[in-house]
């Protein structure tokens, strides 16, 4: 099966810089070997780029770098298209989680272009529900499942063709919400798993239940890792760490099962931003992640049966 890489050195959405060496932080621990060793045929479509940008004034005074975040959405949704177009699996290395606004509104597109529905799987300390009015830090990485979802108030965004239906969204490991991202959790009917409601289930019962969807609506299905999902002691390299992360076995269990549905289209890998770690283990650990997604395993075994 075929993989691409496409970089995305998006850091504006975030408060503090760094995430700009993220795609090549994955590169230097050696996502593309990683893939290439699980039988993968990994393509490496380099980083995506935008121009500088005149600033762009909003309504909200918190906002910084609208301009530069719009750039991106625009230039990655057709890029994220496009590579999931050509090929099986795309990895898009992130670059803060306003490349989500860009990738995921792309893969919608391809979604739509195949008659099939989009399903997001968003693993994130974060619900990043922020709408550009109710946003008040600013940063902008707060905003992208709000877009993607089709909420007001992004008139400032590129125009979303293909709204992802909420109902459609699974959150795992949230545990830092805003007011007015709780609200808007209950209106639009998006699945979280908070940390609590994962200490009393564990991962796997409700990640099959959402796969099971998945299947059922013969759904693309799109994964969305951002490193403040893990605990900080294991993934220092987040300027986001909230305590109380997942753990290693549990990342690793979520993302072998997530290999075995062989449902998963697409993956973001997110907020990593090298200048915060620690001789490059974060790095390692996310392509560790990505390659038990990709297939890696410690034994043979029976899979369970779809
Ligand atoms: N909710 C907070 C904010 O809007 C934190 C967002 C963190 N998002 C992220 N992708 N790390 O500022
Ligand atoms: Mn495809
Ligand atoms: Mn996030
Ligand atoms: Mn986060």
């Amino acid at each position: 099966r075929t993989c691409s890489l496409l970089g995305a050195a998006i850091q504006t959405g975030a408060s503090q810089p760094g995430c700009i060496m993220g795609p090549a932080a994955l590169r230097t621990a050696g996502l593309a070997a990683v893939l290439s060793e699980l039988d993968w045929e990994v393509t490496d479509l380099g980083d995506v780029t935008i121009a500088p940008q005149e600033p762009m004034p909003h309504a909200n005074p918190a906002i910084h770098d609208l301009a530069e975040t719009c750039a991106w959405i625009k230039a990655l949704a057709p890029a994220a298209q496009k590579a999931a177009a050509e090929h099986d699996l795309p990895v898009f290395m992130g670059g803060d989680h306003a490349m989500a606004a860009g990738t995921v509104s792309g893969i919608a597109a391809h979604a739509a272009s195949l008659g099939r529905p989009l399903f997001v799987l968003w693993l994130d300390a974060h619900p990043d529900l922020h709408t550009l009015m109710t946003t008040e830090s600013g940063n902008l990485h707060g905003t992208p499942v709000a877009y993607f979802t089709g909420q007001p108030d992004f008139e400032a965004y590129p125009p979303l063709a293909h709204a992802v239906d909420p109902r459609h969204v699974c959150m795992m490991g949230i545990r830092s919400v805003d007011p007015a991202e709780r609200a808007r959790i209950k209106e639009i009917g998006v699945e979280v798993h908070d940390m609590r409601a994962l200490d009393e289930t564990g991962v796997l019962a409700p990640l099959r239940a959402f796969l099971a969807r998945v299947r059922a609506a013969n759904g693309l299905l799109h994964v969305s890792f951002d490193v403040d999902f893990l605990d900080p002691q294991i993934a220092p390299a987040v300027g986001t760490t909230v305590p109380g992360g997942a753990t290693f076995r549990e990342a690793h269990l979520i993302m072998e099962e997530l290999c075995d549905s062989n449902l998963v289209s697409s993956l973001d890998l997110v907020e990593l931003n090298p200048f915060l770690d620690e001789r490059g283990r974060t790095a390692r650990l996310l392509c560790d992640f990505t390659a038990s997604l990709f297939g890696r395993r410690v034994l043979d075994r029976m899979t369970r049966s779809y």
